[in-house]
């Protein structure tokens, strides 16, 4: 046990330890025989890629390699704490489209769902703030939210709750919503782990679940993320590792009992049930996450594949957040001018004798309003090598070196 990120293959003469092979088969063999009840799930923006919703990383239909097109200091900018201090509005841009409620669940999603049916399910460990695993009808206390969710919402300084119907009308609204305390009305966000927070409380009261796991199952993420990419390792020597995601990651694949099955994700969950003998079952309980007057929009016009339905979102998203970045540099244009008139003025008043304005009163420094509403790049820059002890786990590539 212990950190294996970039272990290698394991060689494939070397005998598994507890499957009869590391194949999905063995895997539903093992299940079948009952040696699976205590199953840990590891899931990431993979699974819910089949949804409409892009991953992250992804070279092309990633948010950040689009959004990495935009005006923003850094794409991961739109999730850092301290540039949404000073320009919340890209975060609602994106929001409004991120919001719950656009999106159906995967079949994925449906499969957490049946593994707890069957009571087999220990623990979801989701970095996804979609909460579709939620919609597809995993029990809340069955879930960790390990980067937060949309699902509360409180203010960034007195953090104080903020009411779920206030936020869909602000985030219907592309407006952003203040705490309601007027002593406070500081910045309100979802409960989504941003760069420079920290994870909630549950993930570390509930990360050496996967040492008690008989089966783990990882889905849908790059790994690149600590503290949770270390999660897998912390699974016993002899656990059965499955890992069904486009890519080999993380050093899934370097234990005896590691089965990789490359590919989609919603493939390999069928394949998995199928040989479990528990797909129609699957299929059953994914369609009944269908919303009932779901038009079937395109019966008429040729399908797109799931690449350019998640392209086109990609886009819309990179053009809405994009937009906002427009408005905000109008907003600050205008704030330019104003404050450059004022302190204008406030100079040309002070070079009159007399007083102008109340002695305790300081004069307006123009600097003051700048900082106050502006990130500068080496403050951006600054803040990113801060929190890199505290939040690196949300943007590896910041802080290369991976550490819990
Ligand atoms: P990433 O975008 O880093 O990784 C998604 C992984 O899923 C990649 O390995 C893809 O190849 C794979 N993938 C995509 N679609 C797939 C499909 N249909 N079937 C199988 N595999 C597929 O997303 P995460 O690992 O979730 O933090 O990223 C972790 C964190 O980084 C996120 O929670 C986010 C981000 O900074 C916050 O938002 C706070």
């Amino acid at each position: 046990m212990g950190q294996d990120q970039s272990a290698p293959l394991i060689d494939e003469n070397t005998p598994p330890q507890t499957l009869d092979a590391r194949t999905v088969d063995a895997v539903a063999k093992y299940i079948k025989d009952g040696r699976a009840w205590r199953v840990v799930v590891m899931t990431g923006a993979g699974i819910s890629t089949s949804a409409g919703i892009p991953d992250f990383r992804s070279p092309d239909t990633g948010l950040y390699a689009n959004l990495a097109r935009l005006n923003l200091p850094y794409a991961e900018a739109v999730f850092d704490i301290s540039y949404f201090r000073n320009n919340p509005l890209p975060f609602y841009t994106l929001a409004h489209e991120l919001y719950p409620g656009k999106y159906r669940p995967t079949i994925t999603h449906s499969f957490v769902n049946l593994l707890d049916k069957k009571g087999l399910l220990l623990k979801l460990f989701t970095q996804n703030i979609d909460c579709l695993e939620r919609e597809a009808g995993v029990p809340g206390d069955l879930i960790v939210e390990a980067h937060g969710s949309f699902a509360t919402h409180s203010c960034i300084e007195c953090k104080s709750s903020f009411p779920e119907d206030l936020m869909q009308k602000a985030v219907r609204e592309k407006s952003v919503p203040h705490c309601l305390d007027k002593n406070c009305g500081g910045l309100v966000k979802p409960d989504i782990v941003f760069f420079g927070e920290q994870l909630p409380s549950a993930f570390f009261a509930n990360r050496q679940l996967p040492q008690e796991a008989d089966l783990c199952l990882v889905m849908g993420t790059s790994l690149s993320v600590q503290p949770f990419a270390s999660l897998p390792s912390f699974c016993a020597d002899g656990t059965p590792r499955v890992l069904i995601n486009q890519e080999q990651v993380g050093g899934l694949g370097s234990r005896p009992d590691d089965v990789l099955l490359l590919g989609d994700c919603d493939a390999g969950v069928r394949k998995l049930a199928e040989a479990c003998g528990w797909l129609e079952e699957l299929e059953d309980m994914w369609a009944k996450t269908a919303p009932e007057d779901e038009p079937d929009t395109d019966k008429e016009q040729p399908k797109k594949t799931r690449d350019e339905k998640l392209e086109e979102e990609v886009d819309q998203l990179t053009r809405e957040v994009e937009e906002s970045l427009k408005l905000s540099e109008a907003q600050h244009q205008w704030l330019e001018n104003h404050v450059g008139t004022k302190f204008e003025q406030i100079q040309e008043e002070e070079k009159k004798p007399g007083p102008m304005q109340p002695a305790t009163a300081e004069p307006v420094k123009k600097e003051d309003i700048e900082s106050s509403r502006r990130v500068d790049p080496k403050d951006a820059a600054a803040a990113t090598s801060d929190s890199s002890s505290v939040l690196a786990h949300v943007f590896p590539h910041i802080n290369k070196k991976p550490s819990l």
